[in-house]
């Protein structure tokens, strides 16, 4: 985005032979944060530390703007807290403790306060000032030199406050304050705590372009030629009236400007919006989809006196998009089933304090799975995962956290519609998910209101909601009184056995599986025991998940040819709801990846159904049984050919017909050494997989994910650790504990294993090798070149190196940070 504002502004400035001159600053306010864990009750600081006190009654003073008390006043004294940079999640740096949430994951959770100072120069006086915050988890309350200016009741829902009134300029100090309590929580998963994604201070003309101001998602008009309907929301914090114009110019990939336009002179009251319109055509755009997601630059500038005042870059894609009754869901025409996963946001070593890179990292891993569509369940996700959704091309069910149709909670849904509704990769809105109103007028009404609303600012995308019960009335026939009535698609949440019945029931309406198969399997284990452990044969369930398997969930999708296909339960595990165990278990065992994006076997799987352009095969489990010498092992293949001739040590055990969903299977007494499968599509070869008996770790190897990360202290890549044999193969059931050493420009932000059951720490030079793979992430240092290099030695094992290139790149602007 950046790096596009930039090239807009190039291209700009060469094209009008001026030389430009940034007309918004987006600074970073992410880093030099003081971090306290625990409340400070105003009563402990009766002086009210800062507070410039007149008389006794301090009640009296305290309740005054800008005299707020203890840590949220202005000169509080915060020398002694600890120094953090965002984003930043303190429950992921707590122990376990069997008495915390389960459905959090078994960690305390509790209160923080966050304090960040800053100064302004006098060159800012009168220009609009606001504050960013992008996710608090879980509820906030924000101060800005010592006055309230923000509550926050969703975790998943930015805050942008205008600074510009309280400011102070020169050497006096800005301070925010923000007290955030995830004592309390939204969901039944792990939330984690605290400022949790990017915080940015934002310095613009009085007259600007409003946070997510820019509507400008392309569509395709009536006669076929595709145009830009924008609408610029303009927003005033100066004193007088002030009249402008809007421009539109829409860039290409490479930067070229393809198209533009103008609107008429729109004027705006003071502290008033006002709404700019105008219509841009677009002849013969390459189109966006999930093969090829093309991307344009529409960049809006606001002239004041034809002098460019503010400008924002808005990325977009040119596609259409259509869900139907009985084609299901069309991409640009074309009828594509949504091969889709749900995902909560954690990940192994950071929470949800997630790098940008790792949404990066997490897409392509469920593209190589042929996975084509993400649920944000069951919350608006953070913006960068859309950006890079909308880069590799993968179509997004947005999710709202609330099914609330109270003003406040209107607000957030607003908010999250203005937030993303440019995204090409945007294709439905979800409303919620298995309300227990979901099936009563109550509810109906209530998803009514939503949905006005939701149509009000984006009249392109339909509505859905995930319900898993109320579709049917006692007489088979639709519920008159449910809240799939007034949506545009029907959400089907499991109740796959309904399927046949809830498409008769409503003849006229798409439908889509909102979520289905919540398959559990512990990766790496190919049985099932009581030590908290699930075989990943993709065979056991929850009561609810009804269908039994990755296989039959997909398969009962595929048969209701008018789908529009599904979102399984999930893509990756998360912590929290530690499904189907509880304590030891910290995690749950859903997930066709585990915790750091490690495949199960569900992943397999569900890439043989989902893959059509390329073979695929692959076998399960490992092949390391000693001492199961004889015994029957089962044997699956994942594969989307016609058959698969297996053979052990170069004896066919069996040449066997593949189904197409169930795939295939043998049991096969054991005996180490070398089970290779031939898979044969038309009768002809068209794949080999083999797995071999290993000897015993001798050595660490060490894999990075990428060979280079921008220095700019943000980019972040997993490294995988895994124990290899004397012939340099993994060793699949190696257990083992590793000890880390990071030199050089970067450091090791948390480490994991994808074990539910680990209590081990997240963060540390320690980490244990799970089931033949553990994974470090690395972070690039703020003005960062050089080798970053990482160490991994383990007892009796030769040690390891991996060393990632770290480029110099321009520093991300950003608000310097004043020591304490
Ligand atoms: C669903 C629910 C999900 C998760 C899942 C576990 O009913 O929507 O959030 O709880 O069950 O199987």
């Amino acid at each position: 985005m950046n790096r596009l504002l930039a090239l807009a502004f190039l291209t700009l400035s060469l094209a009008a032979s001026v030389r430009a001159a940034p007309l918004r600053e987006t600074l970073s306010l992410d880093e030099g944060w003081r971090f306290h864990l625990g409340d400070i009750r105003r009563e402990s600081f009766p002086g009210g530390q800062g507070v410039n006190l007149y008389g006794p009654d301090i009640t009296y003073h305290g309740a005054k703007a800008g005299s707020a008390w203890g840590a949220a006043a202005r000169g509080y004294d915060d020398s002694g807290w600890k120094r953090v940079d965002l984003p930043h999640d303190w429950v992921v740096e707590q122990p376990f403790d069997e008495k915390a949430l389960k459905q959090q994951g078994y960690r305390p959770r509790g209160i923080g306060w966050y304090r960040r100072t800053f100064k302004l120069s006098p060159a800012d006086r009168g220009k609009n000032l606001e504050l960013q915050l992008d996710g608090a988890a879980t509820h906030a309350t924000v101060y800005f030199n010592g006055s309230e200016v923000q509550h926050n009741w969703s975790g998943y829902s930015s805050m942008y406050v205008n600074l510009t009134p309280m400011a102070r300029y020169g050497d006096d100090i800005n301070t925010i304050a923000v007290r955030v309590d995830a004592a309390d929580t939204e969901g039944w998963w792990y939330e984690g705590g605290g400022l949790y994604r990017h915080t940015w201070l934002v310095k613009r003309s009085p007259l600007h372009i409003a946070t997510d101001g820019v509507h400008a998602n392309p569509v395709k008009a009536a006669d076929g030629q595709w145009v830009i309907p924008a609408e610029v929301t303009l927003a005033n914090t100066g004193p007088e009236v002030a009249s402008a114009r809007v421009e539109v110019a829409v860039f290409d990939a490479a930067g070229q400007r393809v198209a533009g336009g103008s609107s008429a002179a729109v004027s705006v009251v003071p502290q008033g919006e006002a709404l700019a319109k105008l219509t841009v055509r677009v002849a013969a755009p390459r189109l966006w989809s999930i093969d090829a997601p093309n991307l344009y630059t529409v960049r809006t500038t606001v002239l004041r006196d034809g002098k460019p005042v503010d400008a924002v870059d808005t990325t977009v894609g040119f596609r259409t998009i259509r869900f139907d009754a009985k084609q299901g869901f069309l991409l640009n025409g074309q009828p594509l089933k949504l091969k889709g996963t749900s995902n909560h946001q954690d990940h192994a070593g950071v929470g949800v304090a997630m790098p940008d890179s790792l949404w990066e990292f997490r897409l392509r891993k469920l593209k190589e799975m042929g996975s084509n569509a993400y649920r944000t369940a069951h919350n608006p996700p953070a913006k960068e995962l859309l950006d890079a959704a909308d880069r590799l091309g993968m179509l997004v069910m947005d999710e709202t956290r609330h099914f609330n149709a109270s003003t406040e909670y209107l607000q957030q849904l607003r908010w999250l519609v203005r937030r993303d509704r440019n995204h090409p990769s945007v294709i439905l809105w979800s409303l919620f998910n298995e309300e227990g109103l979901q099936g009563t007028e109550e509810g109906m009404e209530m998803a009514r209101v939503m949905n006005a609303v939701v149509k009000q600012l984006d009249a392109t995308r339909p509505t859905t909601g995930a319900q898993n019960k109320g579709h049917l009335g006692p007489d088979g026939k639709a519920n008159p009184k449910n809240a799939a009535q007034v949506l545009d698609v029907v959400g089907i949440n499991y109740e796959a056995d309904l399927y046949d019945k809830i498409r008769a029931a409503y003849p006229d309406k798409p439908i889509v599986s909102t979520e289905d198969t919540s398959q559990v399997m512990t990766r790496g284990e190919y049985a099932t025991d009581w030590k908290q452990v699930v075989a990943s044969y993709d065979e056991v369930f929850p009561g609810w998940a009804a269908t039994s398997s990755a296989r039959n969930s997909w398969e009962a999708i595929m048969k209701q040819t008018s789908f529009a296909g599904g979102f399984s339960w999930t893509g990756f595990a998360y912590r929290g709801e530690p499904t189907p165990y509880g304590w030891p278990s910290a995690s749950s065992h859903f997930g066709a990846l585990d915790l750091c994006g490690f495949p199960k076997t569900e992943f397999y799987v569900r890439q043989a159904m989902f893959v059509k352009d390329r073979p695929v095969l692959t076998l399960v489990p490992h092949w390391n049984w000693q001492g199961k010498e004889g015994q029957n092992i089962k044997v699956l293949a994942a594969t989307n050919a016609d058959t698969v001739a297996l053979s052990l040590n170069g004896r066919l055990v069996e040449e066997k017909k593949v189904h197409p969903f169930q795939m295939v299977d043998w049991q096969v007494p054991y005996a180490p050494g070398r089970l290779e499968a031939v898979a044969k599509k038309d009768g002809r070869e068209v794949a080999r997989y083999a797995v071999e008996t290993t000897g015993s770790p001798v050595a660490l190897r060490l894999t990075p994910d990428r060979d280079s990360l921008a220095g700019d202290g943000r980019d972040a890549a997993p490294v995988t650790v895994e124990a290899v044999d004397a012939q340099g193969r993994p060793v699949p059931n190696a257990n083992l504990a590793v000890e880390l050493e990071v030199s050089g420009p970067g450091a090791n932000i948390g480490v994991g294993n994808g074990d539910p059951n680990s209590h081990d720490p997240e963060k540390g030079d320690k980490v244990r090798i799970y089931n033949g793979l553990a994974q470090v992430i690395l972070q690039s240092r703020r003005a960062g070149s050089g080798e970053l290099v990482l160490r991994a030695t383990a007892a009796g094992l030769q040690p390891a190196q991996a060393s990632i290139k770290v480029r110099a790149v321009p520093a991300l602007a950003a608000v310097p940070v004043l020591a304490p």
